[in-house]
């Protein structure tokens, strides 16, 4: 059902690379509720999922660029601006990748240089589009940008590796440049902290299967999909969240605020009745 939300707002959304990518669910319910936007990603992502399908059912383009080179960025806002007759009342950041998981290197085995690569990847790229954005003056006033993040940002996670630390510069990244663009212009930035989405960057992490099934366990309302996200995203795009910014926003079906639950702990359990677990909890 739509709601005509984002009824004449434009956009430019970084990140859809196949259907089951959070910004490819975004840009559909983003369309869904009236917005038009400019899609963009890799060269090599171009290539190798299927973004055109997408800009095709949007009736948008997608424009090539590699959201690390301040170069490419620029070309993004000017490219895309053109095309859309008009600056931007929303961006979203749905950027990540760390070379050093991609290459099995655990944390305490990094490659700094693969490192370097993660943080600018997933987390100087979201200051980099900022700065463009702001110098360029790409975004109109109460304009929204929401960037994603994960809870390995505030607590460890077996096999999230450095990309916890790039989640942790994403949000701060959030909180500094917000206080300055909401100052400046009352635009707003937040992050959202999704829960364990089955894509192919989330499918990239160790164990991933496993943490899926621990987070639905330890979730009183279950693991958030990349759908439901789409829908959160679509709101804080929407003019019924002008007052929020600077935040890191739980989007994990409780998962954050539990310590343990009682279908986690039926795992440990087996063998002993249903009443006696009752009592633990
Ligand atoms: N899937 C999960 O479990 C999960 C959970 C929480 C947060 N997130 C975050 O959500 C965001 C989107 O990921 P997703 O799960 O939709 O996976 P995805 O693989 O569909 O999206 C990741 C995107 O990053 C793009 N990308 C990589 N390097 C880039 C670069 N240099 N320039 C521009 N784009 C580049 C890829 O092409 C791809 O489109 C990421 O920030 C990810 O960390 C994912």
């Amino acid at each position: 059902m739509s709601y005509n939300l984002l009824k004449g707002k434009r956009g430019l959304i970084f990140g859809a690379l196949n259907e089951k990518s959070i910004a490819w669910k975004t840009a559909v319910k983003a369309y869904e509720e009236g917005a038009t936007f400019v899609l963009s990603n890799t060269p090599v992502s171009l290539r190798l999922g299927n973004v055109r399908d997408l800009a095709d059912q949007c009736n948008t383009v997608v424009i090539p660029a590699d959201a690390t080179k301040v170069e490419d960025l620029e070309a993004v806002v000017e490219q895309g601006t053109e095309h859309l007759g008009g600056k931007f009342d929303f961006v979203l950041h749905s950027i990540g990748m760390s070379p050093n998981v991609r290459k099995g290197r655990t944390y305490d085995d990094l490659d700094y240089n693969y490192l370097l690569q993660t943080i600018d990847i997933s987390a100087v790229s979201f200051h980099k589009v900022l700065q463009v954005c702001r110098k360029m003056d790409a975004i109109n006033d109460w304009g929204s940008v929401v960037a994603l993040s994960y809870v390995a940002a505030q607590r460890t996670l077996y096999g999230y590796n450095d990309m916890a630390d790039a989640k942790a510069m994403l949000e701060s990244i959030a909180r500094s440049f917000g206080y300055i663009y909401g100052r400046e212009k009352k635009i707003r930035i937040n992050t959202i902290s999704q829960s364990p989405t089955m894509t192919t960057a989330g499918g990239g992490i160790m164990g991933f299967e496993n943490l899926l099934d621990f987070t639905e366990r330890m979730s009183p309302l279950g693991n958030a999909t990349a759908e439901e996200c789409a829908d959160y995203i679509v709101t804080l795009f929407s003019d019924l969240t002008r007052k929020v910014t600077m935040q890191n926003l739980y989007h994990d079906g409780g998962y954050s605020s539990m310590g343990m639950s009682l279908k986690a702990m039926q795992i440990y359990n087996e063998g002993l009745e249903y009443r006696d677990v009752k009592q633990i909890e």
